[in-house]
């Protein structure tokens, strides 16, 4: 895939961009959405499940409970895994096969990650975000 750069200079604009990219997503996919705490993964990834789910779609973060399902969208938070073995015990094999998977936090799996494996690095850039996609 090639690379694509955004720069998203308010929120505003990152759901924007989220909500454009949503409609390019179809299951089985995998998004695996990289950067530092704050940064907007969390965001992109409600976005998304808003603009395929519906507006009124409640989205709580998944940083305690690890993943939340909307119905064949699985948002996954991986910050407090500690080991690969438990990423199995949460579904996320099963979810890489079948789902648009949505995963904060997901160094932890690059190694059962699909190839083809949609990365999405956020940085800090002014008061904004740098977002890299590829
Ligand atoms: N383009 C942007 N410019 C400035 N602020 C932004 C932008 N996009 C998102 N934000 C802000 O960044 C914050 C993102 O919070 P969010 O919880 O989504 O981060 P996160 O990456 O999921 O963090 P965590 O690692 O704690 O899960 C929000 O306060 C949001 O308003
Ligand atoms: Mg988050």
């Amino acid at each position: 895939m090639e690379i694509k750069t955004f720069i998203l200079n308010n929120l505003e604009e990152t759901r924007d961009f989220a909500r454009d990219f949503a409609k390019t997503l179809h299951a089985p996919v995998v998004v695996a959405l990289h950067g530092d705490l704050g940064m907007g993964k969390s965001e992109i990834a409600r976005t998304i499940i808003k603009t395929l789910r519906g507006e009124d779609t409640v989205v709580p973060s998944p940083t305690f409970t690890l993943v939340q399902n909307y119905d064949g969208i699985s948002h996954f938070d991986l910050y407090r895994i500690g080991d690969v073995s438990e990423l199995e015990e949460i579904g996320l094999p099963y979810a890489v096969d079948n789902d648009i998977t949505l995963i904060e936090w997901p160094e932890i799996a690059q190694d059962i990650l699909p190839s083809n494996t949609i990365h999405i690095y956020i940085t800090q850039n002014g008061d904004g975000r740098k977002l890299v996609l590829q």
